[in-house]
């Protein structure tokens, strides 16, 4: 019998910039055209069916024009596609069309679009490079920012993907524009958490500035993406891999995912990550590390950001105490909890530890009182 030892120790340099600012397409062509992605000549825009025509179809215009190869991959729009499935028939579409290994993935569109086109980059012809063009609040919020790529089961969301970084992300403000209400208030969900778990500072600004961030005020605006940048960039550098400190990142997210998924997704993931937001902080209430009047002050900023803070009557209690289990935080068969401590800042319960295990007692008691 024989053992070799296979040596592969790797140095990885996954850096790259996420640039924020106004109309963004001109500086992604031009700066492909000074080597962010090598020698590259052949893109793959992944979109959805709402961002095809507003942003989508413009970029691969011009990628077009400047002599490149590109081609469009669309599917259809909303949470319940970013499935096994879609992944496979974008694939299989651009095997189609003659992707091989030299090519780029541009995503072009929100959380649902970066997510999965991601995931697609991370696996196809075993990994190929990617691009972020952010068009939501909440992916310029969140999930764009990071290198989370993933799809839904039928079980819970975002239970199968890969930690992969992209080349560079582009949060265009302009493109808020053209973005419903609802779905604002969806990104203002992120924000908020950003806000209560790293900065009072930032919390008082959405306070103050929420009808500005409703009208797309591009100071506002501006600042709000720098400030989610900042918060969620400074807990990634520190643990890209959630060994630990990111885990805060997923405040509100133990509630907010299973009910996103319970409800079929009728919620959109923002609201339901706000009325994760307030079952958190009423459990950090009952743990003491909140106040009444912390409580109050997140429910009234939810509020002014239009965000549900109670759980819907169409939502079957028992099934959602039943589906916190399918959380990713789970360990041992115990639910743990992120929760904050006062505003701008989450409970270390350990050193290094920032999840705590709950009784499912407690979680139905919390769940029944909101
Ligand atoms: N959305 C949570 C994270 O990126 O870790």
């Amino acid at each position: 019998m024989s053992t070799f030892h296979v040596e592969l120790k790797k140095v990885v340099d996954d850096s790259y910039d996420i640039e924020v600012g106004f109309e963004l397409e001109q500086k992604l062509i031009q700066d492909i055209q000074n080597g962010l992605v090598g020698n590259i000549r052949k893109f793959a825009v992944i979109t959805d069916s709402t961002v095809k025509d507003l942003y989508a179809a413009r970029i691969l215009r011009r990628l077009t024009e400047e002599g490149y190869q590109a081609e469009l991959f669309v599917f259809q729009a909303g949470e319940t596609q970013k499935t096994r499935k879609t992944k496979e028939e974008i694939e299989d579409a651009m095997l189609e069309k003659g992707f091989r290994r030299d090519c780029c993935i541009i995503a072009v569109g929100g959380g649902v679009v970066t997510d999965l086109a991601g995931f697609v980059a991370g696996t196809f012809g075993r990994g190929v490079p990617f691009i972020n063009y952010a068009t939501t609040l909440l992916s310029a919020a969140d999930a764009s920012v990071g290198g989370k790529t993933a799809v839904d089961t039928p079980l819970a969301t975002n239970l199968i993907g890969l930690f992969n970084q992209p080349e560079k992300v582009y949060l265009d403000i302009a493109t808020w524009n053209t973005l419903p209400r609802r779905q604002i208030s969806s990104g203002l969900a992120e924000t908020i958490k950003h806000a209560c778990l790293a900065s009072r500072v930032f919390f008082d600004y959405l306070d103050a500035h929420m009808e500005d961030i409703f009208a797309n005020d591009r100071q506002a605006c501006e600042y709000i993406a720098e400030e989610n940048c900042r918060i969620k960039y400074k807990v990634v550098m520190k643990d890209e891999r959630e060994a630990g400190l990111r885990e805060i990142l997923n405040l509100g997210h133990t509630v907010g995912r299973a009910i996103e998924t319970v409800s079929d997704y009728r919620l959109l993931h923002g609201e339901a990550v706000s009325i994760g937001l307030v079952a958190q902080i009423r459990l950090a209430q009952k743990l003491g590390y909140v106040d009444e009047d912390a409580v109050q002050a997140l429910i009234s900023l939810l509020r002014k950001a239009e965000l549900p803070v109670s759980i819907p009557d169409y939502i079957d209690r028992d099934a959602l105490v039943k589906k916190l289990y399918t959380d990713k935080k789970v360990r041992d068969g115990r639910l743990r909890f992120v929760v904050q401590k006062q505003i701008g800042e989450v409970v270390e319960f350990e050193p290094g530890v920032f999840a705590t295990p709950i009784e499912e007692s407690v979680a139905r008691e919390i769940i029944e009182a909101i």
